[in-house]
């Protein structure tokens, strides 16, 4: 256990990775490191009274000085929020509570909604057949944060296709609590040197001079990170993605999609968990390319720009984003990916803008989805929609919706109606293969 002493010390080598605040409302990170308050407790108190948690004598206090249990409590003290009405900002998770049976999670982030992972489905999909069902812990990444009911993944002791240890994925794997990595001018990613100045994660905001840097996207990880406790044999090897959000990235899609401009090394990103993932069939026997390796060609990009939905090929470059299937532009050119996210967010791949490819995002979501192995539709049925609904709720056999009420399938589709595919659509693969392959 560190010592108020270490924080102290720490206290003063870390000023110079203060961020400036810029004033907004919502400020807290500012893509570098908060005020240590928001997530440790100095002197090991909150408010007058000595900590006690997870099962330490009051006093003892939590780890790392932490104002949770653990590190993802920390994060989703801030992160979760009881009585949302509907998609909230920065919020990642909905409590069980608010989530009785057929009610689905509330936010929609692009990263998606950990409540997922505590929504478990079972169905018959046939006459004759035995029960189906499709588990919490297969939703996503079960980060382990006792305060919130969180638990380590029962099945899976390390990550597919890789070693990092399920015990530790939490918040902190992934994301840099400090938010050390900064993104430069010039687009280099360093840990030290220019302070940071604000979040480099949206398409209005701060950007990068000569005098100062900004955050990583996502205060992600980058080349070297590792969560102090679980120590260095972990360490990432890539470094954090270029991508930039739209400031309104929580929201409902019921009339219009949120564009996010993925731009590059999304999927290298991935890799320093999952090295090997769909290499060597470890993904459920898919063997698929992504990243570097995967460029979209141009039949395949003129191909994803046509494609509206199964049986209507009459799209256009201009309006065929569909946010259920995105891609990289192939670039770190930020203007350019700002330019998108404010200037034409519905727009498809261009071959114009960089070298568009398909990434680990394209199928999966970062956080959780409403389907097995976090992925952005359901790819253990041949329909997304059938007689025109995502759901078969109330019927005796499910074999599409799979359990899921048409109130959750629609909001895991990120509400958009099921009028606007098919009403017999196919799986999402077919927005770039002729068929399902
Ligand atoms: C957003 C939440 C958050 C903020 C803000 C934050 N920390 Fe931390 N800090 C953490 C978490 C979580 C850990 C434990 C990481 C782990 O699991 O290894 C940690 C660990 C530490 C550690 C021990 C491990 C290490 O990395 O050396 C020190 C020292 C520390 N923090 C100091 C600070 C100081 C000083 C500040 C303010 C400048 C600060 N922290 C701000 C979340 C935060
Ligand atoms: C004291 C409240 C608080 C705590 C604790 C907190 N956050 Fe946040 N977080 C916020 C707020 C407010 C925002 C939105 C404004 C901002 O980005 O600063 C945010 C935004 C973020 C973002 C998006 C930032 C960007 O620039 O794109 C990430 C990622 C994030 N938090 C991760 C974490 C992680 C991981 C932890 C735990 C180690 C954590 N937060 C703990 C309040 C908090
Ligand atoms: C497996 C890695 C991973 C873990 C674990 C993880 N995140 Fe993220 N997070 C990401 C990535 C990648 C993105 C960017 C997603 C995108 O843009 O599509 C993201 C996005 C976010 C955002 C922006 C909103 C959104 O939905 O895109 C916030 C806030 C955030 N994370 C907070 C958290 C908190 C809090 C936790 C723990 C409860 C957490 N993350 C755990 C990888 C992770
Ligand atoms: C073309 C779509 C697609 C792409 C691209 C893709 N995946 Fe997958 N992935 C899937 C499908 C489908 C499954 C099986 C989901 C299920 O049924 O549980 C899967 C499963 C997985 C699993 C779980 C494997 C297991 O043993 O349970 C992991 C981990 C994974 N993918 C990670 C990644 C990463 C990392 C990338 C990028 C390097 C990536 N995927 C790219 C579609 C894709
Ligand atoms: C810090 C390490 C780490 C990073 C980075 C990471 N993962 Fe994982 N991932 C894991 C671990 C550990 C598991 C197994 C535990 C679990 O499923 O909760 C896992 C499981 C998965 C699963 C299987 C979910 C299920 O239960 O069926 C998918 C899919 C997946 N990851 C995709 C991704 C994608 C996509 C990215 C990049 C956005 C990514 N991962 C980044 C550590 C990581
Ligand atoms: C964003 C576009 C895109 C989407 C969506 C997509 N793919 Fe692919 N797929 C590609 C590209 C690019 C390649 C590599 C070039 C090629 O084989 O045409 C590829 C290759 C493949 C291959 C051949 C892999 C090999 O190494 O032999 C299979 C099989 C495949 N995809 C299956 C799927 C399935 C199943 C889905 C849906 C779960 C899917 N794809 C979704 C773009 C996509």
């Amino acid at each position: 256990m560190k010592t108020p002493k270490a924080i102290l010390a720490l206290l003063v080598l870390l000023p110079a990775l203060l961020p400036a605040t810029g004033g907004r409302s919502l400020a807290f990170h500012e893509g570098g490191a908060g005020e240590c308050e928001g997530c440790h407790t100095m002197h090991n108190s909150e408010g007058g009274f000595a900590v006690a948690s997870n099962g330490r004598p009051a006093g003892m206090g939590n780890r790392y000085l932490l104002k949770g249990g653990d590190s993802s409590s920390t994060c989703l003290n801030c992160h979760e929020k009881a009585g949302d009405v509907g998609p909230t900002s920065y919020h990642v998770s909905t409590p069980g509570s608010e989530m009785p049976f057929g009610v689905p999670p509330k936010q929609l982030g692009p990263g998606g909604d950990f409540g997922w992972l505590r929504k478990s489905y079972t169905w018959i999909p046939a006459f004759g057949s035995t029960l189906s069902n499709s588990e919490g812990d297969r939703h996503g990444h079960n980060v382990v944060a006792g305060d919130y009911g969180y638990l380590q993944d029962a099945l899976k002791m390390t990550a597919p296709g890789g070693s990092y240890p399920a015990a530790s994925l939490s918040c902190v794997a992934c994301h840099d609590p400090h938010g050390r990595y900064r993104r430069d001018q010039d687009g280099s990613i360093a840990v030290t040197g220019k302070p940071i100045r604000g979040s480099g994660s949206y398409a209005i905001g701060a950007e990068p001079d000569a005098a100062m840097a900004v955050g990583a996207y996502r205060l992600l990880g980058g080349n070297g990170y590792y969560p102090k406790s679980l120590g260095p044999a972990f360490s990432f090897i890539n470094g954090p993605p270029a991508a930039v959000a739209p400031a309104d990235y929580n929201r409902s899609e019921s009339t219009t999609a949120t564009r996010v401009a993925y731009g590059q090394g999304m999927s290298e990103w991935c890799r320093n968990c999952h090295p090997n993932i769909h290499r060597d069939g470890s993904g459920g026997g898919l063997v698929h390319p992504a990243g570097t390796e995967a460029p979209l060609g141009g039949v395949m990009v003129d191909y994803y720009n046509r494609y509206i939905k199964t049986g209507d090929l009459s799209g256009v470059e201009a309006t065929s984003w569909l946010s259920l299937v995105p891609f990289e532009a192939g670039t770190n050119n930020y203007a350019l990916l700002r330019n998108i996210v404010t200037a034409t967010p519905t727009k498809g791949p261009s071959t114009a803008d960089g070298t568009p490819r398909v990434m680990c995002l394209t199928c999966h979501r970062a956080h959780a989805s409403g389907w097995d192995g976090a992925t952005r539709w359901n790819t253990k049925t041949p329909y997304v929609t059938y007689s025109g609904k995502y759901s078969q709720e109330g019927e005796a056999y499910q074999p599409y919706g799979q359990g899921r009420s048409e109130m959750e399938a629609l909001r895991a589709y990120y509400d958009r109606p099921a009028s606007l595919f098919s009403p017999e659509q196919a799986a999402l693969c077919t927005k770039c293969h002729t068929s399902v392959p």
